[in-house]
């Protein structure tokens, strides 16, 4: 077992795309710790699709493009590890990779040989261009049975987009997150529907297995290759509290080196962020916004943490502003239970104590998110 609580790190795609290289890689590295996101928790650098010649060698062996890596991807992984951070890479189950450049299938065992011998740590295994006769299942296990035997300690991120009904069967596969949806775009549009697709996930979603609702695209602000519309900051911000609510891995998408303080601020908030790194990584409830199989906008998920404490969230995604009342029965709490709660508001350092619940206007695209402990009830 590589990881309990949800990955955490930096992927190239969502900025970078087809124009990934090394020194993009090595600055990245070099701002990952230079700004503190190594002690937040961001501790894989993955290069995504895109970072492959054309051609296997003679041996069968993947080569990195000469162009874009020419020092080659063990002189990448050792300047990832001299900071201290951990070194990932992408392949797909098929014969190519969704970009078109040579994928794993029937070299599961070769390439899980070659990505060890370079020092890799995390793979993100997509699915394109796949035999259609062969289940996904299938090459999933393959590939998870290749990586178990490398000889390395290498994360297994697999990408089915929740198609196949990946969900039913990814933990046998070993996998450390799934992908359950389509690729994200830059835009509120594409991070209200990630989150729609997520209601039937969340039973499978849990430690050492979390699903993964796609790489985060606060402070890509439109830019880049899924900068597609760009968001406010509030909902780079109500994007960033549902990704880490429901328990998702938290890969960052926009090019860090060049990152504002607002979005600094927000990826490296210590509370929000312990939430989503729970070590029991318990499922989070949905208490509100799904009924008889129909989206709301509003909702209200909570989540137990270790220890005793709830994490309990309200997102406003209607485009108007919305008052709430998350009352302590909904949380589980009855008179009888003789206690009240503190709420503290991770996102903007306050602390009240109510005695049967919270009442608030969350303005439209917002959230709140609290950490709620159990007080004593004082007469
Ligand atoms: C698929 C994946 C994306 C990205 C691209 C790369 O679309 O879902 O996350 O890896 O392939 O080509």
């Amino acid at each position: 077992m590589v990881k309990n609580t949800p990955p955490m790190g930096w992927n190239s795609w969502n900025t970078f795309g087809w124009d990934i290289n090394e020194e993009i890689v090595l600055s990245t590295a070099d701002t990952m710790v230079k700004e503190g996101l190594l002690d937040a928790g961001y501790e894989y650098l993955v290069i995504d699709d895109c970072w492959a010649e054309d051609e296997r060698d003679r041996d069968g062996r993947l080569v990195p493009n000469r162009e874009k890596f020419p020092h080659g991807m063990k002189y990448v992984a050792d300047y990832i590890h001299s900071k201290g951070l951990k070194f990932g890479i992408y392949s797909s189950d098929g014969y190519l990779t969704c970009a078109g450049f040579p994928a794993s299938y029937q070299y599961e065992f070769i390439d899980a040989e070659t990505f060890a011998s370079w020092g890799v740590d995390f793979l993100k295994y997509d699915n394109c261009f796949k035999p259609s006769s062969i289940p996904a299942r299938l090459l999933t296990h393959r590939m998870s049975f290749a990586l178990e035997n490398c000889g390395r300690d290498i994360l297994f991120s697999s990408c089915c987009w929740g198609t196949e009904s990946v969900k039913e069967w990814i933990k046998e596969t070993g996998a450390h997150m799934w992908r359950s949806t389509g690729d994200i775009l830059d835009n509120w549009a594409s991070i209200k529907q990630i989150h729609y697709l997520q209601m039937d996930y969340q039973p499978f979603n849990g430690q050492g297995c979390f699903n993964d609702m796609d790489m985060l695209v606060v402070g890509m602000n439109g830019q880049g290759n899924v900068g597609l519309g760009g968001c406010t900051l509030t909902e780079y911000r109500t994007h960033f509290s549902l990704w880490c609510m429901l328990n998702s891995p938290l890969m960052l998408g926009c090019d860090i080196r060049n990152m504002s303080d607002d979005v600094k601020k927000i990826i490296t908030n210590k509370e929000i962020i312990a939430i989503n790194q729970d070590p029991a990584g318990r499922q989070p409830m949905l208490l509100q916004g799904f009924r008889n199989g129909v989206h709301e906008q509003f909702f209200i998920w909570a989540k137990h943490l270790e220890g005793g404490d709830l994490a309990v969230g309200v997102f406003n995604l209607l485009d108007h502003d919305e008052r709430v009342f998350v009352g302590y029965d909904a949380l589980g709490l009855d008179h009888t239970s003789d206690r009240v709660l503190k709420f503290r508001d991770v996102w903007n350092d306050r602390e009240w104590i109510y005695r049967d619940g919270i009442k608030t206007v969350v303005p439209a695209h917002d959230c709140y998110v609290w950490r709620c402990s159990l007080l004593p009830y004082e007469k």
